[in-house]
């Protein structure tokens, strides 16, 4: 399916002018956005649209490389527990059912994608810095709309218009989240636990997850966010190389490897490898 398709009024409604902060709206035939200042984005042949700070350097973001593997591994199911996890925790809780979904560093779309599948009258953004990942994301799901932003920055979203903001992997803006978030909205967040992958951070000199992570999370969101639970996604799952070979590409870890190194690493692993998946999904209410 073309990436320039239709984009859904109701994820264009959320966004707002990176320059002065006004609503935006489509352009005709979608072919970018405006607002009542006038100022205007154009939307990239690939569906997606740059929405920076003036002056604003784009900051890096996941290579071609590495999306191209995490297209490939996401694709493949692996991480399904955990998409489903994401889903249940955008969904669970009184209330009505989210309207408004925004995947903050949401790479490729893949978990919004499911999540939107799950929730039938919503709409989502994309956000990522990376050009890229907004790519792929801007032909993720008919719901969504792929947006290159920086997560650091203030974020192209209005105040107070999203139900449930997801942060996979990826930085989390504890004020900026909590201002795009409706009263009484929710970010989800999923972190890798300390056993993550563990059965290949050894064999393939991977980095390990930071001690302490879960307590600077936590120092992160508040006092704008209020900690409303955790729930631990545990699956052992059975890789073959082509599948290992894709998961570390798509990580951090593909920087610290030598060249060779990977593949003479790979060679001693059993085939298939298991491999613990050990995510925990937090859910922090926005306070106030
Ligand atoms: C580990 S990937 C996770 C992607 C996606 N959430 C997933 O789980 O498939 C981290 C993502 O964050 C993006 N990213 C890194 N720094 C960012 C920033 N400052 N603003 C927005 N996105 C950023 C990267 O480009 C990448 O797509």
């Amino acid at each position: 399916m073309s990436a320039r398709r239709p984009w859904p009024p109701g994820a264009v409604a959320l966004l707002a002018c990176p320059v002065c902060d006004g609503p935006l709206a489509a352009l005709p035939g979608d072919a970018g956005l405006r607002c009542p200042a006038g100022h205007s984005f154009d939307r990239a042949r690939q569906g997606h649209v740059t929405l920076l700070p003036p002056g604003h350097r784009p900051p890096s973001g996941d290579t071609a490389g590495m999306v191209a593997d995490r297209v490939a591994f996401l694709a493949a199911g692996h991480f399904g527990r955990l998409t489903a996890a994401l889903a249940d925790a955008v969904l669970a809780g009184e209330g009505p059912p989210p309207e408004a979904v925004l995947d903050l560093g949401g790479g490729t779309g893949h978990h919004l994608a499911g999540v939107l599948g799950r929730a039938p009258g919503a709409v989502g953004l994309v956000l990522d810095s990376s050009r890229y990942a907004a790519r792929r994301a801007a032909g993720a799901h008919p719901r969504a709309v792929a947006v290159v932003a920086d997560s650091w920055a203030r974020l192209p979203v209005r105040d107070a218009v999203v139900d449930r903001v997801l942060v996979v992997f990826a930085p989390r803006n504890g004020p900026e989240t909590a201002r795009v978030l409706r009263p009484g909205g929710r970010l989800v967040v999923a972190t890798p636990a300390p056993e993550h992958l563990a059965e290949i951070v050894a064999p393939l000199g991977l980095l390990r997850v930071e001690p302490g992570k879960a307590e600077r999370l936590a120092a992160g969101l508040d006092p704008h966010l209020r900690a409303a639970g955790t729930t631990p996604v545990r699956a052992r799952l059975r890789l073959d190389r082509t599948a290992v070979r894709a998961l570390v590409g798509m990580g951090p870890h593909a920087h610290h490897l030598a060249p060779g190194a990977l593949d003479r690493a790979l060679a001693g692993l059993p085939e298939p490898t298991p491999v613990t998946l050990a995510v925990d999904v937090g859910t922090w209410v926005r306070s106030g």
